[in-house]
């Protein structure tokens, strides 16, 4: 398994760290400790344009091939960053078209990162020239294991921007889309206060203007942002397998938040990589949520370094941000748990962002495994070196091992931003808040998920989630009706099929295409204030354990055959179903007319838990979060105490802990934070993963290699 850190070189050079004499010095005491935590990879590079290039067409690669000799010497692979994140100042000051507008139009400055337009032509000239130079200098390096493309691409707005050349794309692919300028303004519906155009090049960018643009133009401006957004990975993507066929590439991405289609990127890419929010939320339903989302980004053609069919996580914190209000302390043990949490779910590299922390420029209080003095006596890293032990024996058991859900939930990026970026009959609606409630239901009853796009094949789900599919697609709508006709159990929600792929409402009720897969129509819906409530009352048959709220929206709707799950309880239309179910095909169809609780959900996967055959992967108390890795049956299971005191588990049959080396049976209290890593005692005994002696042997090693 791979495990490592984000390393800078550039910041530990004379006069940094190092002396006149020996100006990278530092470096080699760095691989040391870095071999003794058990690191054997590290990224670098994703800044250093400047460096490689600091006058234009003066290339010097020479310092990074030191450092990755120097690496490779100790047997430390090497994924290298390619360096577009941040422009040198030499390019935007000759070519300050590159600088990317705002909706405003004002320019976004150089002088940090990210300053470019994606849709600039110089830009992407220069980027395959610097792309092909590293590749040409550093691509047969023998340490070189990935490419990760530019680095955490998008984010702090730069997803879209406004310049003359993106308006010419604009105009491209509109044209490419709708052929005829008729077409396109009966799609987009420009008829509504006469915004009809004559030619593709009247289309407007949707800048800043009094009142909201038109929801479909703004729906086509986010598909065509992250369109353009995905050309320019793919073109380094392009670039880099031509030159270095053997290497796979990357991008560190962050959990479906930023403003681009995060599944089309994925398809740009060898492996999905991860930056991490582990520390900072330490919330596990939420940090679980997060790596299933980037976990099911890829679920084929999968090419990692070392062959494994999961994914990686790049920037994992070790300790705590520099951009919060309070940047908190991390607190002991809670690294360990959270990178234990993120292997459970399939990660098979970690790295730890950062290595120390820099002595210069604006990341300085950003916690690094070591601290400004360089010294190894840190919290963080005699975590890390646990850490890295245990990973480095655990590697052996889990090569191969995959994680596997029966459940799905849904995930449109359009639906997203259409729920986002257009007027909406709730503005306190949160479509990723909807999403929580079940992932958390399903998470705290250790039901494993991966999430889809409507588009996906689903046969292989018992149970798919849909929560607020308000934008969806017509082919979409089919796909989920094939889905329950051949006996797919779906449950989805209010706010669905309000709108099609063109932002259209349908002439032929909600949800549109579906409304005979749930035997029901909805007829209105009424929007509730933050703080009011109606409440549920239910038919026998659905353990409902509270008084549960229904909350931001109730559907008011007419059944059309379904069974009546719930109803309303008060106001016009107390007694009308809330909660329906309806059998179509081989399969069921339930739909939710409200948005409720926690404890709601809960109760709703109790309840599915019977009607599907759906079987927790372990019984344990709610506060333990387990998952599970499996190869040819051979079932591997994380248990994580996210609790800071102890809990008591009870095992009815012997199970072998791969940390420690002990079998448990009976009573066991797993201590806060704690961590184990089981699979079934079977006749042969299994040697524990580490004892004193391995890790003894595996420093040895280290240090020889
Ligand atoms: C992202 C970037 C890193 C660093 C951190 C700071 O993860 O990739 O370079 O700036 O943010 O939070």
């Amino acid at each position: 398994m791979y495990f490592g850190v984000d390393y800078y070189p550039e910041h530990w050079v004379y006069p940094y760290a190092g002396t006149p004499d020996a100006p990278e010095s530092r470096w080699e005491d760095d691989i040391q400790l870095m071999l003794e935590a058990g690191v054997n990879v590290v990224r670098m590079g994703e800044f250093a344009w400047g460096l490689y290039e600091p006058e234009e067409g003066r290339l010097d690669f020479d310092w990074m091939r030191r450092a990755m000799n120097l690496f490779g010497n100790a047997g430390i692979k090497v994924v290298l960053g390619t360096p577009t994140a941040a422009p040198p100042i030499w390019l935007a000051k000759k070519h300050p078209e590159i600088l990317p507008l705002d909706e405003h139009g004002r320019i976004s400055h150089e002088g940090t990162r990210r300053a470019y337009c994606m849709n600039s032509g110089v830009y992407w000239d220069y980027s395959q020239k610097i792309v092909r130079a590293l590749a040409g200098a550093l691509g047969q390096h023998p340490a070189l294991i990935a490419w990760q493309i530019d680095n955490g691409i998008g984010g702090h707005s730069t997803e879209v921007s406004f310049n003359d050349e993106t308006r010419h794309d604009w105009h491209a692919w509109l044209k490419a889309k709708y052929e005829t300028i008729r077409r396109l303004n009966d799609m987009l519906g420009l008829s509504f206060w006469a915004q009809r155009v004559t030619h593709f090049e009247d289309v407007p960018m949707p800048k800043h203007a009094p009142y909201p643009h038109n929801p479909a133009l703004l729906i086509d401006w986010m598909r065509f942002s992250s369109d353009t957004l995905v050309a320019y990975m793919r073109m380094q993507a392009d670039l880099l397998r031509e030159l270095t066929p053997g290497i796979p590439v990357t991008n560190n991405l962050r959990a479906l938040s930023r403003r681009y289609d995060h599944f089309d990127l994925a398809e740009v890419l060898d492996f999905v990589s991860l930056d991490s929010n582990a520390t900072i939320n330490t919330k596990s339903a939420e940090l679980a949520c997060e790596i299933d989302m980037i976990r099911s980004l890829k679920k084929r053609d999968v090419r990692t370094p070392d062959g494994d069919c999961g994914f990686w996580v790049i920037e994992q914190k070790a300790g705590a941000v520099n951009w919060q209000k309070v940047n908190s302390l991390v607190r002991p043990g809670v690294v360990r748990l959270f990178t234990h949490q993120l292997v459970s779910r399939g990660a098979c590299g970690v790295l730890y962002f950062l290595w120390r922390q820099p002595r210069i420029g604006p990341e300085k209080f950003y916690g690094g495994v070591l601290g400004h003095d360089g010294s190894p006596n840190t919290r963080a890293y005699q975590e890390i070196k646990q850490i890295g032990h245990e990973l480095r024996s655990l590697g052996p058991v889990l090569k191969g091992t995959c994680v596997a859900a029966d459940v799905c939930i849904l995930f449109s990026h359009e639906n997203a931003w259409s729920l986002r970026y257009t007027n909406q009959p709730n503005d306190a609606f949160r479509y990723r808040d909807h999403i929580q409630l079940f992932y958390t239901a399903l998470h705290d009853r250790n039901i494993p998920v991966d999430f889809a796009r409507p588009c996906e094949d689903l046969s292989k789900y018992k149970i798919v989630f849909a929560p607020s599919l308000s934008l969806l697609a017509a082919g979409e709508a089919d796909l989920l009706k094939i889905y329950v006709q051949n006996g797919g159990t779906l449950v989805s929600t209010f706010n669905t099929g309000l709108v099609d792929e063109h932002h259209m409402a349908p002439d032929t009720g909600y949800p549109h295409n579906l409304t005979d897969v749930f035997g029901l129509e909805v007829r209105e819906f009424d929007p509730l204030p933050e703080g009011e409530e109606n409440h549920l009352s239910f038919r026998a048959g659905f353990p409902a354990t509270h008084l549960h709220p229904g909350r931001l929206w109730c559907d008011i709707i007419e059944p059309k055959g379904c069974q009546i799950i719930a109803t309303y309880s008060k106001d016009f239309y107390a007694g009308k179903p809330a909660m329906t179910m309806n059998h179509f095909g081989d399969g069921h169809a339930v739909y939710i007319g409200t948005m409720s609780t926690q404890p709601f959900y809960n109760d709703l996967i109790t309840w599915l838990r019977n009607l599907c055959n759906l079987h927790p992967l372990l019984k344990v108390p709610d506060t333990i979060e387990v998952s599970m890795r499996e190869k040819d049956g051979h079932k591997i299971y994380f248990l994580l105490n996210h609790l800071n005191s102890p809990v008591r588990l009870h095992f009815y049959k012997p199970m072998h802990d791969f940390l420690s080396g002990n079998t448990f049976t009976g009573a066991y209290d797993l201590p806060p934070h704690g961590v184990l890593v089981l699979d079934e005692q079977h006749e042969q005994s299994h040697a524990p993963v580490l004892n004193e002696s391995a890790a003894t042997k595996i420093r040895t090693a280290a240090r020889a290699a």
